[in-house]
């Protein structure tokens, strides 16, 4: 099975096809895979959006919508977004009933989303596969109300010592035998581990939340240095 190139501009229908095949095994992997760290990293996420977590919130590139359904029962309304239906299908079956939900399947530069009508929008490892993330960040820029604010957690390109060696061991040793065994996709596993090379670093994501119009722009690593953690507010 071909996995998508990383780096390469024209890879999102590759992507879409892997996170497609990936989907019935994604959630066990993932917890596999970061032994369970990602949980901590989504709740170091979701306080960092503050009261925002109360209104009308983006899950933008849901995946198996893990954030959605952590803010099940906090958060006004869950918007879902994700341009892969077999992820969101996956996830629609975590979201308790009585939850106000809506899934869109449609690629992330691209939203069908009225201009400034949620509080606050999460990207879980999902803006570095992407193409253009720039415009996924100007979409998500013009979808938030005054004061909203967008948290990104994923994989930047290493740049720490640490960040570096675990590179180097979890990510493009254990990670890709790992997943592949669990889900049968070595190459996507791969793929993932390629990309975090492919795109930018931290620092330089954080240029482009300035450049598209956010204020308030910081970020950090979060431990184990693998992941990093973005935050950029829209100027109230
Ligand atoms: C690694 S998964 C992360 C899923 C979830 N956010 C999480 O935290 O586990 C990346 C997700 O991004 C989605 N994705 C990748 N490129 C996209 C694009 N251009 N537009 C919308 N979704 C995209 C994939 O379909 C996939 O579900």
């Amino acid at each position: 099975m071909t996995a998508p190139v990383a780096g390469d501009p024209g890879r999102a229908p590759a992507v879409e096809a892997m996170f497609t095949r990936i989907a019935p095994r994604y959630d066990l992997s993932n917890r596999v895979m970061s032994l369970g760290i990602d949980r901590i990293w989504r709740r170091i996420a979701i306080r960092e959006l503050g009261a925002a977590a109360d209104g009308d919130v983006l899950d933008l590139c849901a995946g198996t919508m893990d954030f959605s359904q952590a803010l099940a029962g906090r958060a006004r309304s869950l918007v879902a977004l994700d341009f892969c239906q077999a992820m969101l299908d996956a996830g629609a079956r975590k979201i308790p009933a009585g939850t106000v939900l809506r899934s869109i399947c449609a690629d992330a530069r691209s939203m069908p989303i009225a201009d400034a009508s949620l509080d606050a929008a999460l990207a879980g490892f999902g803006i570095r596969n992407v193409p253009e993330p720039e415009r996924a960040v100007a979409e998500a820029l013009r979808v938030l109300r005054p004061g909203g604010v967008l948290v990104v957690v994923d994989f930047f390109r290493p740049e720490s010592l640490l960040a570096r060696f675990l590179d180097l061991t979890w990510n493009r040793t254990v990670l890709p035998l790992v997943g592949g065994l669990l889900t049968g996709e070595f190459g996507a596993y791969r793929y993932l581990a390629r990309s975090m090379h492919a795109w930018s670093d931290r620092a330089g994501f954080e240029r482009m939340c300035r450049e598209a119009g956010f204020a308030g722009v910081t970020g950090r690593e979060l431990f184990p240095p693998v992941a990093s953690i973005v935050i950029a507010k829209k100027a109230g």
